[in-house]
């Protein structure tokens, strides 16, 4: 008897930082396999077809390589989503669910537009029996959503002799920005779920090719999809916990880095995760706690809603209160002075800024009157102006005079500046030239370290006021 559906073409709808490296993945351990990565977004596509691999619109370490090694062998980037759909026996979805902004649910619910349109291109262009494959992060329930869609149209084909049929499974992506290339080659676990034993089984083969099957789970649809919340929620309060006790590092003296440590130490606690900061940020940890609110929300646990809000809350205090900080020790004032932000992006080693921090502490700044030059050494200019919103800049109302440039030298940014802002933890902050620097600030001259990674006793030794968080007194 046949246990699974033999795969030789997957389909990935969606080319972003989910679907280009978990692709890659697939198809540099499955080389018997075509992959074919599809998006409506011409400009995205035409980057990862660049022959220079410095232009990938995705920056991860180890992903260059891997593109090397497997495009236009059986890995494919194109922008022809019906024959990718048509020739696929298995097709991920991997498109954007951001917040919704408008309407019912807006600020909590996932704006599910995206999914809907790709199960519908799915179930219009797709031949025979297809495994569809919820990668995206979605509410609680959402395979509902795509069966309804695939059914309404197999129903409308069966009077053609060989009807569509389809299987959908929960396959969450667990990969972090950053180590997505290790995190997919050697995952803790990869989780499945669903209801078509066959179509599980088919997935999993798929993943038997690098991972030891002790690490495959299988669980029902449901489970699998509100575990990928829960694992995002879990992570996301240890950082609002740990950001908390921060703030009293400072008010008593103690020191964040070695309370962290020696919590950590406790295995039943782990020493992951403990790293204070400016607060979390990126595509997923603030959308999926809103998630798992507006189900809450739905399902009437007030209670348990509120008590996760509590770890959206702690996370925008934290951003407002460095921000004030920041005010404070220079006085008061803003106006007119030069602050260099050293980071832009959510965390190191990406590219990407949605949700970072540095947004919303740059907006409180530039609202002060600051003059920024923003220095982050994969974030491009483009990028930083659609998120402060360049038109707002000039709008009185919005940052009175506030203004910021992009800068392309720390050391040439730091002239006549009176403060430098480290936000992302880049490694080549920590070796920064301190006696460089500080000679060309105008004093007293400020570092505010929101990651603890620069040598503050260099810096103090070079002349410099140094605040680093969660142990320096505010
Ligand atoms: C997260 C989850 O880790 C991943 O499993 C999921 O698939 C997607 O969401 P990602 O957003 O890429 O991954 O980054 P992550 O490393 O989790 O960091 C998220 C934010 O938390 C960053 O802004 C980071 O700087 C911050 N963080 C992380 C801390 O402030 N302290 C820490 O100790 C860890
Ligand atoms: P993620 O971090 O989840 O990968 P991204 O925003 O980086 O999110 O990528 C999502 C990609 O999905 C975008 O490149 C977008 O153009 C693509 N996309 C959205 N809707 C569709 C669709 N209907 N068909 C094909 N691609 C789509």
């Amino acid at each position: 008897m046949k246990k699974f559906y033999p795969i030789k073409k997957i389909c990935c709808i969606g080319a972003g930082y989910v679907g280009g490296p978990t692709m890659s993945v697939i198809a540099n351990n499955c080389p018997n396999i075509d992959v074919y990565v599809a998006d409506i977004d011409v400009d995205r596509i035409a980057s990862w077809n660049k022959k220079d691999l410095e232009q990938l619109p995705v920056y991860e370490p180890g992903l260059k390589n891997l593109i090397k090694k497997s495009r236009d062998l059986n890995l494919f980037f194109t922008t022809n989503i019906a024959d990718s759909i048509k020739q696929a026996d298995m097709i991920f979805l991997s498109v954007n669910t951001p917040t919704k902004i408008k309407g019912i649910g807006a600020g909590k619910a996932s704006d599910l537009k995206w999914v809907e349109e790709s199960a519908r291109q799915i179930a219009k262009y797709a031949e025979g029996h297809t495994i569809v494959v919820e990668k995206s992060t979605i509410p609680v329930r959402t395979a509902d959503t795509i069966n309804q869609i695939l059914l309404a149209y197999r129903e409308k084909d069966e009077a053609i002799s060989s009807p569509k049929t389809f299987s959908v499974l929960s396959n969450p992506e667990f990969l972090s920005e950053g180590t997505a290339i290790n995190d997919l080659q050697n995952p803790d676990r990869v989780l499945i779920g669903g209801h078509d034993e066959m179509a599980i089984e088919s997935l999993a083969f798929i993943y038997r090719h690098w991972i030891d099957k002790s690490k495959i789970l299988k669980t029902n649809l449901w489970s699998s999809e509100l575990s990928k919340l829960t694992a995002n929620a879990f992570l996301a309060q240890r950082i609002s916990s740990i950001n908390s006790i921060a703030a009293i590092c400072e008010v008593t003296s103690a020191n964040i880095n070695e309370v962290a440590n020696a919590i950590g130490m406790d295995s039943r606690i782990g020493n992951k995760f403990l790293k204070s900061g400016p607060g979390f940020g990126g595509s997923c940890f603030t959308k999926d706690i809103l998630n798992l609110i507006y189900l809450c929300d739905f399902y009437g646990l007030e209670k348990v809603a509120e008590y996760w809000e509590q770890v959206l809350k702690i996370n925008i205090w934290t951003r407002d209160r460095i921000s004030r900080i920041i005010i404070e020790k220079l006085f008061g004032t803003l106006s007119g002075k030069k602050l260099v932000v050293l980071g832009f992006s959510f965390k190191a080693n990406t590219n990407d800024t949605r949700d970072s921090s540095a947004i919303q502490i740059c907006k409180n700044l530039l609202e002060e009157g600051a003059k920024l030059e923003i220095y982050d050494p994969k974030v491009k200019k483009e990028q930083i102006e659609n998120e402060l919103n360049e038109k707002n800049l000039n709008s009185q109302e919005n940052f009175r005079d506030g203004t910021w440039e992009y800068s392309e030298s720390i050391y040439q940014s730091a002239i006549n500046s009176d403060a430098l802002i480290i936000l992302t933890e880049w490694e080549e902050f920590e070796n920064i030239n301190w006696q460089k620097i500080s000679a060309n600030m105008r004093k007293p001259a400020w570092l505010f370290d929101t990651r603890n990674v620069a040598n503050h006793d260099l810096a103090k030794s070079s002349g410099l006021l140094v605040w680093q968080l969660g142990r320096d007194l505010i």
